[in-house]
């Protein structure tokens, strides 16, 4: 779909947009056209329920004597509630609106709205965002699809005062839009076309916008002895791997005032002066069966998105280069296959991590633990980053615990919550903090080694987390459960039943808002 900004005024012909806010008060562009069509807006209102609420719509079909073929009005609720997160939901509404009506191309006006923290070109931007993310389809394997189900939409032009400006803001986040797309192709693929290696390549692809990019396979990680990831992917066929990204967008790493700033500050907790990178590290489970501790057959399919977690900081890494972001970012993905087989991993197998801790694998389906606990030392051990977030969908807990609604968060650092919440906020992409404490912590004592990789039934994602917890050193580190928000079974505002891409753009946010050279 190709959106566009324009600074002209209402078109003469065609299906046209124009917004309402609540209490039925039109805006501007409403209040023009109704002029030019003889007051039918009013009329088609005052015989209808609509009221211009954030989710109400209503299509007017143009009089015989204009060229007009539709007028949309659309609700958008009170202009106050209208932030960058409110437009880009309201921009996604209005795509679900016309995407299906056999229009090709569409033109929405968008003016100022009082009392609304936006300027009409922001306004105009965030809505683009919101039409295209929801605009998304994954349609490649669908070869007998009938035309007349398929959206017809091909064009949106946004026509506003400050179009110049819209069009300016919009450039970086579509770069964005980029990222979230490439993540939800990711997640959407199938565990026979997207496996460990399939998967480092997609990494290996971001060469193209300049992102340095390892890969390391089993002999690698063997030597660097990596036997908690290992162990997980020794019942595949596929091989395991580790893919490295890094994007220097501030510089090399290696510049100035960094070992200065590192001694005596190991690592550095977040917020400090130190010039580490930002890491960000995904699981990447590319189909998990549950190995030997089998998953029941019932919904096992979903497993394939279990490498969302790698997914999204795939995407993200191509948002921020695309955007050519001032800023040093590494990503870390642990690639393997959970399966059962004469090769697998057995329950009570004891493993050895990179970190030299050992673990008992009591369970083999709580594998994201394991391939995590080596990814995130890894990249601690090496980059020394300033701040470290995970991403997985790791437990079925946390769904149990926050529904498909907001995210997981654990974080051993009151600053990096915040920004996070703060990111999540503009964004709308919530995030729900969860405690961390020694409590939890005994529950994954083990007999036989250095701890054991399940507790009971009780706090199944806070265990979860004590266990990463003990695979971070001194940095600012936070763990994001995204389990209930890879996938969705309905459509939303700003996106499309299926994967979600949930998370690039609130890293996208929160890298833009504290960690960018401005
Ligand atoms: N990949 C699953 C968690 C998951 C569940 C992701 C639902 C997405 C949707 C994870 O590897 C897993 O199997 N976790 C177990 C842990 C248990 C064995 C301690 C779970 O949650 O049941
Ligand atoms: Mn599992
Ligand atoms: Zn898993």
């Amino acid at each position: 779909m190709k959106i566009s900004f324009t600074s002209a005024a209402l078109p003469e012909a065609g299906v046209v947009v124009v917004g309402v806010l609540d209490g039925r008060a039109l805006t501007p562009s409403a209040v023009a056209l109704d002029d030019r069509l003889g007051g039918i807006l009013r009329r088609a209102m005052e015989a209808s329920r609509f009221q211009g609420k954030k989710d109400q719509s209503l299509a007017v079909v143009a009089p015989g004597n204009s060229r007009l073929d539709r007028v949309v009005l659309l609700g958008m609720g009170e202009g106050k509630d209208l932030n960058g997160a409110a437009a880009e939901a309201l921009g996604g509404r209005l795509h679900g609106a016309v995407s299906g009506n056999g229009d090709k191309e569409v033109t929405v006006a968008v003016d100022g709205v009082d009392g609304c923290p936006l300027s009409a070109g922001e306004l105009a931007a965030h809505m683009a965002v919101g039409a295209r993310l929801r605009s998304y389809r994954f349609d490649k394997y669908r070869t007998k699809e009938k035309p007349e189900d398929k959206p017809t939409l091909t064009a949106l032009a946004f026509g506003c005062e400050e179009s110049e400006r819209a069009a300016a803001l919009y450039g970086p986040l579509d770069k964005v839009v980029d990222g979230v797309f490439l993540t939800r192709n990711l997640v959407s693929e199938p565990s026979n076309i997207i496996y460990p290696e399939t998967l480092a390549a997609e990494a290996k692809a971001l060469e193209a916008l300049g992102v340095e990019v390892e890969v390391l396979d089993v002999k690698e990680m063997r030597k660097l002895g990596m036997g908690a990831l290992l162990g997980v992917g020794q019942g595949s066929a596929r091989e395991s791997q580790l893919a490295v990204m890094q994007w220097h967008g501030a510089g090399s790493h290696k510049g100035k005032g960094k070992d200065k700033d590192k001694k005596g500050d190991k690592g550095g907790k977040d917020g400090s002066a130190a010039a580490g990178p930002i890491a960000f590290v995904g699981k990447g489970v590319t189909f998990d069966t549950g190995g030997i501790s089998i998953k029941p057959s019932a919904g096992m399919e979903e497993m394939k998105y279990d490498m969302a977690g790698a997914g999204t900081v795939i995407g993200l890494m191509k948002a921020l280069a695309g955007r050519r972001a001032k800023v040093n970012v590494v990503g870390v993905v642990g690639l393997v296959e959970n399966m059962p087989s004469g090769t697998a991993q057995r329950p009570g197998d004891i493993v050895t991590s990179m970190s030299g801790q050992t673990i008992e694998v009591i369970n083999t389906d709580a594998e994201g633990r394991l391939v995590l606990a080596d990814a995130l030392w890894y990249t601690q051990d090496r980059f020394k980053p300033r701040a470290m977030i995970d991403l997985a969908t790791l437990t079925g807990a946390i769904v149990i615990a926050l529904g498909s609604h907001h995210a997981g968060v654990f974080s051993n650092d009151d600053a990096l919550f915040g920004r996070l919440a703060g990111a999540a906020a503009a964004v709308g992409e919530p995030v729900w903090r969860m405690p961390l404490g020694e409590e939890y912590d005994k529950a994954i004592k083990s007999d036989a080694a250095d701890m054991k990789n399940v507790g009971n039934r009780a706090a199944g994602s806070i265990t979860a987390a004590q266990f990463l917890q003990r695979f971070v050193k001194d940095t600012a580190w936070a763990h994001i459960d995204i389990a209930g928000m890879a996938w969705t079974k309905e459509t939303r505002d700003v996106i499309p039943k299926g994967a979600t891409g949930y998370g690039v753009r609130l890293l996208d946010r929160l890298i833009a808002e504290h960690y960018e050279e401005k």
